[in-house]
C-alpha cells in the first residue's frame, strides 16, 4: 500500500529506508497516547464545525477497535508504515472509510509525536513519585525500629562518630525525597499540550488548543509553537532525574554490598534476593545490589545521548528528534524495577545490630566526645583538648582497648583535671544522643525527621 505522504513520489520506497527510517518497533510503545491524543483531536474538531458529529463518532469508535486490537495481539504490525502514528492512522481508515482520512486536519506527526512522548513522560513522572512514596516508607519503618541501633557513621569510610542505623536510612529518605521533588516539578513545568502547533507555524484551520490542552489533563497550551515542536526538554527532564535518583540507589547499593561483605556482615540480605555462585558452593552473592550499581552506567548514557542528539539542532523538528525514544524508554524501564527491587531488598533483609555495636566500638568514635567533654566541662580550648584526647587515643590503642572501654584511672593518668563524669560522655548511646542539633543523629531528632517524612508521605 502507498505510503500516507507518497503524493509526490514517482518511486516507492526502498526495503533499506523503511528499516532505516521507520520508529514503529520501538514507538508502538506510545499507541496508548496516540490514541488518546487522536481522540482529543476529534473531539475538538467536530467542536469547531470541522468534523460532523457522525464522523466523530466513527473515529473514535474506529480509536477504540484499534486500541482492543492492538492489546489483543490482533494488530497487523508493518513496518512500511514508518511509526505509531501512520500505523494507526492507516488502519483506521481501513475501519471506517474516508472519515479516517479527515482526522489529520490541522495536526502534524510534529505536534503528535510531541505530544505522545510527552504525555508518555508526564505518565512517567507520576509513577515514578508513586514508587518512590513505598520506598521512603520503608526507611521510615526500619527508622522507627532502629533510632537506637549504633553503627559507625564514617568519612573517607573510616569510622568517625557514632549514627544510629536509623538516622543512616533517614539520610536516604532525603535524597529520594529531593527526587520526588524533581519528578513533581518536571511534572508541572512540562505540563502544557503541544497538540494543535501543527507542523511548526500553527494552523489556518479554527481550532481550539484550549479544549484539547483541558481534554488530555493539561494545564494549558504551550505558548510558541516552534518552540513546542522542537522541545525535548521534558524527556532530558525525565532522563536526568533518573540519572540523578539512580545515583542515589547506586549509593545505597555500594552500602549494602559492603554491609553485606564479612569485613562488616552489619546485614544479611535475604535469601529471596541473593545469588549463589556456579562453582563455590559456599558463597551467597549480592547480584542485586550490583545490578542497581550498574544500571547507572545505562541511565548516564541515555541522558548524554540526547543531549547529544539536541545539540545544535536548527528549529524546528528534524529527524535526529526520532531518537529520543528508546534511550527515555530504557531508562525508565530498568530505573522501575530498580526501585522496586531495592524497596523489597530493604524489607527483607536482617539488620545485625551485635555487629553494628560490635563495629562502633572500634575506632575511638567517642574521641570528639573526650575533647567536647573537656571544653565544656573542664574549660580547656578545644585545641589543647584535641591534643590531650589525641594521647588519650594513644593510650587506649596501647592498651590494645577502644577509647569508650578507658577506665576513670587511666583516662586521668593522662590529665588530672579529668572528673568522673567524663565515662558518661564516652558511652556510645550517649555520645550519640548528645547530638541533639537540628537534622543530627540522636533518638530525639530521629523522631522529629520519622515525623517529618511521614507528614511529606500524607502531602505529597
Ligand atoms: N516518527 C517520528 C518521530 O518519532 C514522528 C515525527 C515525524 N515527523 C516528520 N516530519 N517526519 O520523531
Amino acid at each position: 500500500m502507498a505510503k500516507l505522504w507518497s503524493g509526490r513520489f514517482e518511486k516507492s520506497a526502498s526495503k533499506l529506508l523503511d528499516e532505516f527510517n521507520a520508529s514503529l518497533p520501538f514507538d508502538k510503545e506510545l499507541y496508548e497516547q496516540d490514541i488518546q491524543g487522536s481522540i482529543a483531536h476529534a473531539k475538538m474538531l467536530a467542536k469547531q464545525g470541522v468534523l460532523s458529529e457522525e464522523e466523530k463518532e466513527a473515529i473514535i469508535n474506529g480509536l477504540q477497535k484499534i486500541k482492543e486490537e492492538i492489546e489483543s495481539g490482533e494488530f497487523v504490525w508493518d513496518i512500511a508504515d514508518e511509526d505509531i502514528h501512520m500505523a494507526i492512522e492507516k488502519r483506521l481508515t481501513q475501519l471506517i472509510g474516508d472519515a479516517g482520512k479527515k482526522l489529520h486536519t490541522a495536526r502534524s506527526r510534529n505536534d503528535q509525536v510531541a505530544l505522545d512522548f510527552r504525555l508518555y513522560v508526564q505518565k512517567q513522572n507520576q509513577e515514578f513519585i508513586e514508587l518512590l512514596k513505598d520506598l521512603i516508607a520503608t526507611f521510615v519503618n526500619i527508622a522507627k525500629k532502629t533510632d537506637d541501633v549504633v553503627l559507625p557513621g564514617m568519612t573517607h569510610l573510616q569510622h568517625a562518630q557514632p549514627i544510629s542505623f536509623a538516622y543512616h536510612m533517614l539520610a536516604y529518605a532525603s535524597m529520594f525525597k529531593r527526587d520526588i521533588e524533581r519528578f513533581q516539578s518536571s511534572y508541572e513545568r512540562n505540563n502544557y499540550s503541544p497538540l494543535g502547533c501543527a507542523a511548526l507555524a500553527g494552523t489556518p484551520h479554527n481550532i481550539d488548543r484550549e479544549y484539547t490542552a483541558k481534554e488530555l489533563g493539561f494545564k494549558a497550551p504551550t505558548i510558541n509553537c516552534l518552540d513546542t515542536v522542537s522541545d525535548r526538554d521534558f524527556a532530558l527532564e525525565i532522563l536526568f532525574n533518573i540519572a540523578t535518583m539512580v545515583m542515589h540507589i547506586s549509593r545505597l547499593a555500594e552500602e549494602l554490598i559492603l554491609w553485606s561483605s564479612y569485613e562488616f556482615k552489619f546485614i544479611t540480605i535475604s535469601d529471596e534476593y541473593a545469588t549463589g555462585s556456579s562453582i563455590m558452593p559456599q558463597k551467597k552473592n549480592p547480584d542485586v545490589p550490583e545490578l542497581l550499581r550498574g544500571k547507572t552506567g545505562r541511565s548516564y548514557g541515555n541522558l548524554v545521548s540526547l543531549l547529544t542528539v539536541m545539540k545544535g539542532l536548527p528549529l524546528a523538528y528534524n529527524k535526529d528528534m526520532q531518537e529520543d525514544k528508546e534511550g527515555v524508554f530504557d531508562s525508565v524501564k530498568h530505573a522501575k524495577i530498580s526501585v522496586i527491587i531495592l524497596n523489597e531488598v530493604l524489607k527483607t533483609m536482617k539488620i545485625n545490630k551485635e555487629n553494628m555495636l560490635k563495629a562502633a566500638k572500634t575506632g575511638h568514635l567517642t574521641a570528639t566526645d573526650l575533647a567536647d567533654y573537656l571544653v565544656e566541662k573542664v574549660g580547656i580550648p578545644f585545641r589543647e583538648a584535641h591534643f590531650i584526647t589525641g594521647k588519650a587515643v594513644a593510650l587506649a590503642e596501647h592498651k590494645g582497648k577502644d577509647i569508650s572501654e578507658l577506665t576513670y584511672e587511666e583516662l586521668k593518668s593522662i590529665d588530672e583535671r579529668i572528673g568522673k563524669d567524663v565515662l558518661e560522655y564516652l558511652n556510645l548511646i550517649n555520645s550519640m544522643n548528645a547530638r541533639n542539633s537540628y537534622g543530627a543523629t540522636s533518638k530525639e531528632q530521629v523522631r522529629k525527621q520519622i515525623a517529618y517524612f511521614e507528614e511529606f508521605l500524607r502531602k505529597a
